[in-house]
């Protein structure tokens, strides 16, 4: 599944950079760029990446089967994080979810749209049915990013998340690509007489 890795890709305006998954040595990398973030995007995180002890856990705690993080690096500096995340049991064995951040200065060069594929190709290769992302309503060029991609959003959740530097309510979509045509997706249905 990793075997393509590392992977150098060219941005729109000729930016070089390579595509690798995340080891456990990551940390100090990891941690710098969560924290070298605009304040604008760490607001609409759903984790305190700020937090040592959240980053240091995710390096100690890695595990490809429940997180698969692909970094991209250029000159050995980590620029973005896109995620995999699966469930190893359970009802949503079938579904993964995307999250990614790209540092500010990398951002609007194509390289959502291009890690974006990067995991839902990664997701394919591992038997996934479907992928979801959940953004906040007040990012739509995000969710514009996502139904680019053939992400559908299915639902919003009214007051759902809390934004962690102020506490307060947010609406969230979640956007759903389905990997495999429906028809093809489940051997057995509850509801099928
Ligand atoms: C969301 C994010 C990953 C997008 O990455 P990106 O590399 O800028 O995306 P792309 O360059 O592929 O751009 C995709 C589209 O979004 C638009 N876009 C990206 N950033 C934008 C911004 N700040 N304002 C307006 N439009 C923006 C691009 O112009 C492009 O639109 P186009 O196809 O009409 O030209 C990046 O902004 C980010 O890391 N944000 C912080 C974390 C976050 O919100 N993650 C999403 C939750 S999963």
């Amino acid at each position: 599944m990793l075997e393509d890795y590392p992977k150098e890709v060219t941005l729109q305006d000729g930016f070089k950079l390579t595509l690798r998954p995340m080891t456990k040595y990551d940390f100090d990398g990891l941690y710098r760029f969560f924290v070298s973030l605009a304040e604008f995007d760490r607001k609409h995180l759903r984790n305190d990446t700020q937090s040592r002890v959240l980053i240091e856990n995710w390096c100690r705690e890695l595990d490809h089967d429940k997180v698969l993080p692909i970094l991209a690096e250029i000159d050995g500096k980590i620029i973005a994080n896109a995620t995999l995340h699966r469930e190893t049991h359970g009802w949503s064995k079938h579904i993964g979810e995307i999250r990614m951040t790209i540092s500010p200065q990398y951002q609007q060069k194509g390289l959502g749209f291009l890690l974006v594929n990067e995991i839902v190709n990664l997701g394919e290769k591992v038997g996934l049915e479907k992928i979801t992302a959940w953004v906040v309503t007040s990012r739509d060029y995000v969710i514009k990013l996502f139904e680019q991609n053939n992400f559908v959003p299915v639902s919003t959740l009214k007051n759902y998340v809390k934004t962690i530097h102020d506490g307060c309510y947010q609406d969230v979509v979640i956007l759903v690509k389905d990997l495999k045509p429906l028809s093809a997706q489940s051997a057995f249905r509850g509801d099928e007489k």
